[in-house]
């Protein structure tokens, strides 16, 4: 059976851990060449690890670093990855982080921290996808010209007190991707965004590594279970192949129902 992403160049980004090494896998799985983005030298092992497994169940892959809040880097990566592999048919904007605090003590450090990776870090790569897609039109890999999956949040529709800076990154996040597909539809360039719930991964560690945290976070998810890095990985290889030709500037909320209000069963 034909691979849904045979021969195509994907980077993502943030893939060294969490949600976007699943992605990676998933991606890989499907034939996709996959680039491991890696934020800074000291997560360059787990990049590798990455990219050993995905070689290991015979695809390909190669590690990458580059912060993606830096213009200059940003900017090098593609220059390279084009000339290394000849074009970037997907972009998985998935680096994120969390500085986590309440309102009043928030620095402005942890402020431009957060909107730096988790929303500068998003346009700057969709801009140099974008041009690059441009440049190459459809090429018979697929029906598009080129393909961007932005790594959003249900917290760019659930407001969260003591994050104030993650969920206003996650906001501007969904307007982006919006505006960017209206701007480039025409061009058959499909953009969306994959807005996860709780998926078990270090950066809601705190929240499920112990049975009392994880009954406390279980009663926000009416499906009662937390997510896998795996469910986001799939949804992200459908958003990414021609089964989802005609799904454009949308969000696929994987969440396992948290976007439910569950406060509201029995109440209200
Ligand atoms: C956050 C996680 C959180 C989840 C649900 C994600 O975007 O990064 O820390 O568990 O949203 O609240």
């Amino acid at each position: 059976m034909k691979q849904k992403l045979e021969g195509q160049i994907a980077i993502v980004t943030g893939a060294s851990s969490g949600i976007g090494a699943g992605v990676a896998k998933e991606m890989a799985k499907e034939g996709a060449t996959v680039v491991v983005n890696f934020p800074v030298a000291s997560t360059k092992n787990m990049a590798q690890v990455v990219v050993d497994e995905i070689v290991a169940n015979g695809g390909r892959a190669v590690a990458y670093e580059c912060d993606v809040s830096k213009e200059d880097q940003v900017k090098k990566m593609f220059t390279d990855i084009v000339s290394t592999f000849g074009t970037v048919d997907i972009l998985v904007n998935n680096a994120g982080l969390q500085k986590d605090a309440p309102f009043t003590e928030m620095t402005l450090d942890q402020w431009n921290f957060v909107l730096g990776v988790n929303l500068t870090g998003q346009f700057l790569c969709a801009r140099e996808a974008i041009k690059e897609f441009l440049r190459r039109g459809v090429n018979g890999k697929s029906k598009s010209a080129g393909k961007i999956i932005c790594m959003s949040s249900v917290h760019e529709v659930i407001p969260w007190a003591g994050h104030a800076n993650y969920a206003a990154s996650k906001g501007g996040v969904m307007l982006m991707m919006k505006t960017i597909a209206q701007e480039f539809a025409p061009m058959k360039i499909r953009i969306n965004s994959i807005a996860p719930g709780a998926i078990a991964t270090p950066i809601n560690h705190d929240a499920w590594d112990t049975a009392a945290h994880l009954q406390n976070l279980l009663k926000l998810i009416p499906q009662k279970r937390i997510g896998q890095v795996e469910d986001i990985g799939k949804a992200a290889v459908w958003l990414a192949s021609d089964d989802a030709d005609y799904v454009n500037g949308t969000t696929i909320f994987v969440d396992g129902g948290m976007t439910l209000y569950p406060g509201f069963e029995g109440n209200g």
